[in-house]
């Protein structure tokens, strides 16, 4: 538990401490007794004792929960939504995704552009939702990989006129191992071999059963391309929003995802990032999976430039010392010397995961060739 120095890890031991001294020595760690000693080391000397060590590190989320204070319940508010739109090649994601943007610039502000910062956010009746652009396998895949939950709704795309196809069915299992509910968007019902019917057939093989077949899962035909029932599709993603019940604190210390993020040329570090609770603002100390800065402008999906962004929004923000990655969680720090710990500590530690990686690809190695 916690750091550990050499005395107090030979007394673990059982053993006196400049026994342990000798051993670091041997490992190449010049030691004094009340030095910390590292983990790696704890573990092979533990392990010449014949002692399996349980090394509880302190994982970079436990200092990111050491800043999270509880929400405050009275201080709970709804959230829009955070939508990602998933689906079979070419059964229409991109055209869905690009059709509900435009229904909103066309609506709120005529000529706006929209700028493409990998997540936009609509308005319906009053009500916001927020899009992912990013491809939802992806969202899915390199997000949860880390950890990170973004999604709160999927939309199923299937084309009407091909039915349920491989990706589909990966789409499917995406969203239920991640326990997301599934709105079904039955595309291309413009087309005269489209059978929507047959999808709704399909689809039950794998749980999804209809409302009006006696299931909870919402389906609804749309065209895309024809912008035909986008705003029936909105108003199911309000209503099983709704059944969801999402809350964010305003007013918490702002955290959230990186969605994607890139080097530009004239701005550097650019990261668009998914505020998740609290409200992010110009001038915030954001560290940000291996890097931190202050957030020296924020960009919003019309390209306009805001000076804070609450749950659910999705920002650019400018600031950062380096590009972090996508799905890498973000939090505001109150002190850039913290900050700059914690970003040094991670660095240190994926630097040594990936010499070990390293060492065990060259032993492995070693081992073949015998
Ligand atoms: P990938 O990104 O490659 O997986 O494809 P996608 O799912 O994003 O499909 P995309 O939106 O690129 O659409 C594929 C093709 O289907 C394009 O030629 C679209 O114009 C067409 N398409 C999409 N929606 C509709 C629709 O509602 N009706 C018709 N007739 N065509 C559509
Ligand atoms: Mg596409």
């Amino acid at each position: 538990e916690g750091p550990m120095t050499v005395g107090e890890f030979a007394k673990l031991l059982h053993r006196e401490a400049s026994e342990i001294i000798k051993k670091l020595l041997f490992l190449g760690v010049m030691a004094t007794i009340n030095q910390e000693i590292d983990t790696d080391a704890m573990e092979l000397i533990a392990s010449e004792y014949g002692v399996e060590l349980v090394v509880k590190e302190p994982v970079d989320e436990e200092a990111i929960d050491m800043l999270v204070e509880a929400d405050n319940p009275e201080d709970l508010v709804a959230r829009p939504p955070v939508v990602t739109i998933m689906g079979h090649v070419d059964h229409g994601k991109t055209t869905l995704l690009d059709a509900i943007r435009k229904s909103r610039v066309v609506a709120t502000e005529a000529g706006g552009i929209t700028q493409h910062i990998g997540a936009y956010q609509v308005e319906v009746g009053g009500r916001k939702i927020t899009f992912l652009d990013t491809p939802g396998h992806e969202a899915f895949t390199t997000m949860r990989a880390r950890g990170a939950q973004v999604t709160d709704i999927t939309i199923l795309v299937v084309a009407a006129d091909d039915g349920v196809m491989p990706q589909t069915v990966e789409a499917i299992n995406h969203a239920k191992a991640a326990n997301v509910p599934i709105i079904v968007a039955v595309n291309k019902i413009d087309k005269p071999e489209a059978n929507p019917d047959r999808v709704k057939q399909e689809l039950t093989q794998y749980g999804l059963v209809a409302e009006e077949w006696g299931g909870d899962t919402v389906f609804v035909n749309i065209s895309a391309l024809k912008k035909e029932g986008l705003d029936q599709l909105l108003e199911m993603v309000l209503l099983v929003a709704d059944l969801q019940d999402l809350k964010a604190n305003p007013k918490a210390r702002p955290r959230g995802t990186v969605i994607e993020a890139k080097l530009d040329r004239g701005r550097g570090p650019v990261a668009t990032v998914l505020v998740q609770n609290g409200t992010l603002r110009v001038g915030d100390i954001v560290v940000a999976g291996t890097t931190y800065g202050r957030v020296r402008a924020m960009t919003n999906d019309l390209g306009k430039r805001i000076k804070e962004a609450g749950p659910s929004t999705p920002v650019e923000i400018q600031g950062l010392g380096e590009v972090p990655s996508a799905g890498d969680l973000f939090v505001v720090y109150d002190d850039e010397r913290a900050a700059r710990q914690l970003v040094q500590k991670r660095t240190n530690r994926e630097k040594a995961e990936q010499m070990q990686t390293t060492a065990r690809v060259t032993l492995d190695d070693l081992y073949r060739q015998i």
